[in-house]
Order: C-alpha cells, then structure tokens, then sequence
C-alpha cells in the first residue's frame, strides 16, 4: 500500500514567501518532498474518529437570552473528492472568531470583547451527501497584530480529515463581495483568481432561507486540481 504525493500546484497552493505575510515561510516545505513508505497505522487510521474527536452541536450561536451578538447565519458547506462526489463521514472541525473580531482562544491577545455567549468552534461529521450544516453568526474582519493595517477579512476557518491519518486539510472560507478580500495577504497568496475564487463562498437567495439567518453555500474539494488551497 502506498500514499500518493500530489505535487503542488504553485498556482493554487501558496507558496514562497509572500509580501506581507512572513508566515508563509513557515507553511510551505523549504526543500524539496522524499518519498517515504508509509505503516499501516498512517494509512488505515485513524478507525472510528468520531469516537476520539466527538461531534459537537451544530450550533455556535445560541437561543433567545444566550443568542450570540452578530447576524445570523446558516452554513452548508459540502465536502467532495476531485471529481465532485461526496465525501460522507468526513470530520469537519470549524472555528471563526465573533463579531467583534475575537477568537474564544487564549492566543487572541486583541482588546476586542468576548461574546459569552458564542461557542467558537464545532466540529461536525459530513452526512451522506457531504454536507455539514452549522449555525452560527457571521465572524467580523480583524486587523492582524503589528503588521501595518492588514486586515483578515471575515473568513472561516475549517479542518477536514479523511479517513486516514494523513488526509488533513486545513483550510478557510471567505464572504462574497467583502472589500477586504482583494487585500488578504492569505487569500492572495493563493495566485490563481480561480482558486481564490473557490475559496469564495454563496450567498444563496434570501428568498428561500430561513427568515432570521442568511444562507452561505461553500463547496470544499478535498484533493485534486481543484482542492481547496491549504492556509
Ligand atoms: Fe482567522
């Protein structure tokens, strides 16, 4: 049994060190990748995940007095292989700051104020047709410490594994028409318009949503041409 090394694509994977985010240096591989066998326990594991790493409720934003501040929003995020078939069973982890800009984590040293009331992170179990749904509010753009107005524009982050060990990937999504988006360091890094735009999620018409929430549709690829660029 072996693992496959997909060579990254330039275009759509970051890579380099990008003007303006000097982390970049430390995301991508500084020499070049070495084949190396595999054990069983990469390739087969990990066996029932979701028993580890339970699922969460798939809700961040709380009810009546315990609603998080924000507008709500419905996410429906579908997980396909390359050729668009679904990926059920696919353990999604997700996490987004609140509406002030803040993360539920201890690394967010900003004096932006916490929401007690927002959950920050779920992690969720693809169904049969790949699809997670979350409900949450939608996370604000925050400026990124001591680097001279960059803004993040607001985005979430997810975490997608497979069903072996090494078939993470971590990735985020972004809001349709944000100005902050043509800025990012991090989506711009990715230099591909395409696969930026991927990256990108749907509005979908308010018409057919619930009355209190806006609906994003996000599709994330999780190998291929066309997989979702690592960041
Ligand atoms: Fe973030």
């Amino acid at each position: 049994m072996s693992w496959k090394i997909e060579p990254r694509d330039p275009r759509t994977q970051s890579e380099g060190v990008v003007e303006g985010y000097e982390q970049t240096a430390r995301r991508w591989p500084s020499q070049s990748l070495v084949v190396r066998p595999h054990d069983v326990g990469e390739l087969s594991g990990p066996e029932r995940l979701e028993r580890r790493l339970p699922a969460s409720k798939a809700d961040l934003a709380g009810r009546g007095a315990s609603r998080a501040i924000g507008q709500l929003i419905h996410l429906r995020a579908r997980i396909v292989d390359e050729d668009g078939s679904p990926v059920p069973g696919a353990l999604v982890e997700i996490w987004h700051c609140n509406s002030a800009g803040k993360y539920r984590h201890a690394n967010d040293s900003s004096s932006s104020p916490e929401d007690p009331n927002f959950h920050g992170n779920a992690r969720l179990i693809a169904g049969d047709s790949g699809l997670v749904e979350l409900r949450t509010i939608k996370p604000a753009a925050y400026a990124v410490p001591d680097t001279g107005g960059w803004w993040r524009p607001p985005h979430i982050h997810f975490s997608v594994w497979g069903r072996a060990w090494l078939s993470r990937l971590v990735t985020q999504m972004f809001f349709p028409g944000d100005p902050l988006n043509e800025h990012d360091a991090i989506l711009n890094a990715v230099r591909d318009p395409e696969a930026r735009e991927r990256c990108i999620a749907r509005l979908a018409p308010t018409a057919r949503g619930p009355a209190d929430a806006l609906v994003y549709e996000y599709q994330l690829v999780v190998r291929g041409r066309k997989a979702a660029p690592r960041m």
